[in-house]
């Protein structure tokens, strides 16, 4: 009987439902999408049906993937695209507009999309929707248009939005603003300046953004919804973060991290990349900017520095550069306009990996304990950098400072020193230390809010509550009022019995006066 029992288990966690799985990934980044479509990728293996909402549908078919695509969606981040290189010279009230402008504009591309619009009116049925959470409020209005549970997806560790969404606290004592480059530790001055940028972008946010994405979701989605419920009525966040690699923060039970789980098995490298590592008796240094940015448009003066640091080492260099040549180069540098970046990582012989401190490229140098020269140049970036600075495994030379002096130095020391090779094992250690791979994690989690028709029971209490009384703003200024009026009562109480005494004394009393006639 027990056996059959357990037999008939079994076969029902063997042949689990395939469900219908939506995924929005509309940001039109290479690297965003890597993540999301690892994600959903994962799901139609697993025998999931997955639709997949994204600028880049793919070429040849896959099972269990059907794609949406939306290609256009590019178009809306052309005119911030152009900013990036200056980015880092706006005062901080810019910064934060800019990405949250940012957002807007892309919600705005993907909800007036053809594609996105038919979609909608489908009628079509799904189990849960997957959403890329980035700045993009109005677009957690399909939860209602599916009748679905919305399980977000951030390619960043919780900040500021996704801390609000959830009611996540996040004390502005010891949780850096994701755009400063602080880490936990602030001292006084930093943090009276990571206040600064956290007041900021909440009122930014509510009493400009969120009026702003309201009526995108009451134009596009439906004239009935009202932003704030759909906001907080999503069920959970997979955050791409990992104590190992950004910092633990307090995370409310909703919020999952999933950091490390995009990173595969190496492949075998193309035969002369497997020779040009193999051969390489000094080690190799792999030098990438990451998917969005060029370092062929980096200043004639930067390009030789970096060219004559090269120059003074021994190792050997593969440098992801997106032209064809590059005047002066020395022989032990290698150009190539795309690298296998993680497969590269895998090789004994990388030595370190120079890198601008995108959230992709931290993990996976983390993964493959590689240590790190970070040149940083915006968003979270020089966050992600100084927290690996921190850790012992980097040495940061942002990008404004970036001279042939400062390359050489950081490249000296780190290839020079082991401790920087030793911190990055243990950081990977750490990394790989979980009870559950964390892609399986994340699997669990999409299929537990399909369970249980989304996980509103995991919500705090504090999603009720408005920004200021989450904050207690709203305590703090009935005390200070009560604070104020007792000062009053207490200081007119004090001055009218001095005023008394004093009165007393001057007059003097009748049997003096009585004694002074006589
Ligand atoms: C809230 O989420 C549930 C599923 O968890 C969904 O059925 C409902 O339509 C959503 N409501 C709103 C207002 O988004």
């Amino acid at each position: 009987m027990v056996m059959l029992k357990l037999f008939f288990i079994f076969l029902a966690i063997c042949i689990a439902e395939p469900a219908k799985i939506l995924g929005i990934f509309p940001t039109p980044a290479v690297s965003h999408f890597t993540l999301g479509f690892r994600l959903m990728k994962e799901l139609a293996d697993r025998g999931h049906e997955v639709t997949m909402v994204s600028p880049f549908p793919q070429k040849t078919p896959i099972a269990n993937y059907t794609d949406v695509a939306v290609e256009s969606m590019t178009e809306a981040l052309d005119e911030y695209k152009k900013d990036f290189f200056n980015r880092e010279t706006m005062c901080f009230t810019r910064k934060i507009k800019f990405i949250h402008n940012m957002g807007y504009s892309l919600t705005e591309k993907l909800l007036s999309h053809d594609n996105f619009q038919k979609l909608l009116k489908s009628q079509a049925k799904f189990d849960v929707v997957i959403v890329e959470y980035f700045l993009a409020e109005a677009i957690l209005g399909v939860g209602k248009v599916f009748d679905a549970p919305v399980v977000l997806f951030s390619s960043l560790p919780s900040y500021s939005s996704s801390n609000n969404i959830f009611a996540n606290p996040a004390p502005s004592s010891y949780v850096p603003h994701i755009l400063t480059q602080y880490t936990g530790y602030m001292d006084l001055g930093e943090r009276f300046v990571n206040l600064a940028y956290n007041t900021f972008d909440a009122f930014y946010k509510y009493y400009y953004m969120f009026p702003l994405h309201d009526k995108l979701l009451k134009t596009y989605i439906s004239k009935d919804l009202d932003l704030e419920d759909v906001m907080h009525n999503a069920s959970l966040i997979l955050l791409n973060s990992h104590p190992s690699i950004s910092e633990p923060v307090p995370h409310v039970p909703n919020m999952i991290e999933i950091g490390g789980f995009h990173v595969k098995p190496p492949n075998e490298l193309r035969l002369d990349l497997q020779m040009f590592m193999d051969e390489a008796v000094e080690g190799v240094v792999i030098f990438s900017m990451g998917s969005n940015l060029k370092s062929s448009d980096f200043s004639e003066q930067k390009l030789q520095a970096v060219l004559k640091s090269f120059g003074k080492i021994k190792q050997r260099v593969l440098w992801k550069f997106e032209e064809d040549s590059l005047p002066g180069l020395p022989s032990n540098v290698k150009l190539m306009k795309w690298l296998p970046q993680q497969d590269l990582l895998a090789h004994p012989n990388t030595k370190l990996f120079i890198s601008h401190g995108g959230m992709l490229s931290t993990i996976e140098t983390v993964h493959y304990g590689v240590p790190v020269i970070g040149i940083p140049i915006y968003g979270d970036q020089k966050m992600n950098v100084a927290k690996a600075e921190r850790n012992g495994y980097a040495i940061s030379v942002p990008f404004q400072n970036l001279s042939e002096e400062k390359l050489s130095g950081a490249l000296h020391e780190i290839l020079n020193n082991p401790k920087y090779a030793d911190n990055a094992k243990t950081r990977s250690k750490i990394l790989k230390d979980q009870l559950v791979s964390p892609m399986d994690t994340a699997v669990f989690w999409i299929e537990y809010a399909m369970r249980h028709k989304g996980s509103h029971h995991l919500q705090s209490a504090g999603i009720h509550l408005s920004w200021y009384k989450r904050n207690m703003i709203d305590i703090i200024i009935i005390l200070t009022v009560v604070d104020i009026l007792l000062f009053l009562i207490f200081y007119y109480i004090i001055k009218h019995i001095i005023h008394q005494i004093s009165r007393i004394k001057r007059r003097p009393s009748k049997k003096y006066k009585k004694l002074e006639k006589d």
